[in-house]
């Protein structure tokens, strides 16, 4: 099944199924993530558009998601928020102008993005060269144990829901070209991790 057919299916529940981790961590992950943005933002794989009510509201923010069904819950809940946009479109393939966001932010979606260094190749040409490419994401542990149960579990969370749990998401962020400059653990030791990086010089 495609990653669009698996997200428009789950569109329905997915909300409720993260309630729990949303209350538990996301929520305040996502207000630290957005304050102090400012600019024009591309947020890549917007899903339900659980972080539009984070952006400040001097933000320009466009919201991306190749999930139609995804993208009809964010419309709602950006109803009357931030000066915000969504487009259907492919991460692989911005239809935007090189050097056109000040920031390009994905919150949890470099795990089922089916070539992640393409999307990043993108997220690195649309990005201006003072900007930053900023991800908040769970990735593959360098903890061998917790690395051996993110391998052995990743064949089901695939087959299940698209989202890969072992992927080496900061090495895929190097291949694209974009220079990590901050890298930051934030839950189950390395796992959630927030990146920020830049575009070549
Ligand atoms: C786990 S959800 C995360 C949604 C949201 N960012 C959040 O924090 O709740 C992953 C999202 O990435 C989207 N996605 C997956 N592959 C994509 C692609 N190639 N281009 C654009 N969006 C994609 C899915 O449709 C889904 O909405």
């Amino acid at each position: 099944m495609s990653i669009i057919s698996k997200y428009n299916r789950f569109s329905y529940v997915y909300d409720m199924m993260e309630l729990p981790i949303e209350i538990i961590w996301y929520r305040k992950w996502r207000k630290e993530l957005f304050s102090g943005l400012s600019g024009r933002i591309l947020e890549v794989g917007v899903g339900t558009g659980k972080n539009i009510k984070y952006y400040p509201k001097d933000c320009d923010v466009v919201g991306v998601d190749i999930s139609d069904r995804m993208l009809a819950r964010a419309k709602k809940q950006s109803t009357g928020a931030t000066n915000s946009s969504l487009m259907l479109m492919d991460a692989e393939n911005l239809a935007f102008k090189n050097n056109s966001f000040d920031h390009v932010i994905t919150t949890f979606v470099l795990c089922s993005i089916p070539l992640p260094v393409p999307a990043l190749e993108e997220m690195n040409r649309v990005c201006k060269l003072e900007g930053t490419v900023i991800n908040l994401e769970h990735m593959r542990s360098k903890n061998r144990i917790i690395a051996f149960f993110e391998d052995l579990f990743n064949p089901f969370t695939t087959a299940l829901t698209g989202v890969n749990i072992n992927r080496e998401t900061v090495k895929n962020i190097k291949k694209s070209g974009l220079r990590v400059i901050e890298e930051k653990n934030i839950a189950m030791l390395d796992v959630f991790r927030r990146t920020i990086s830049k575009p070549p010089q």
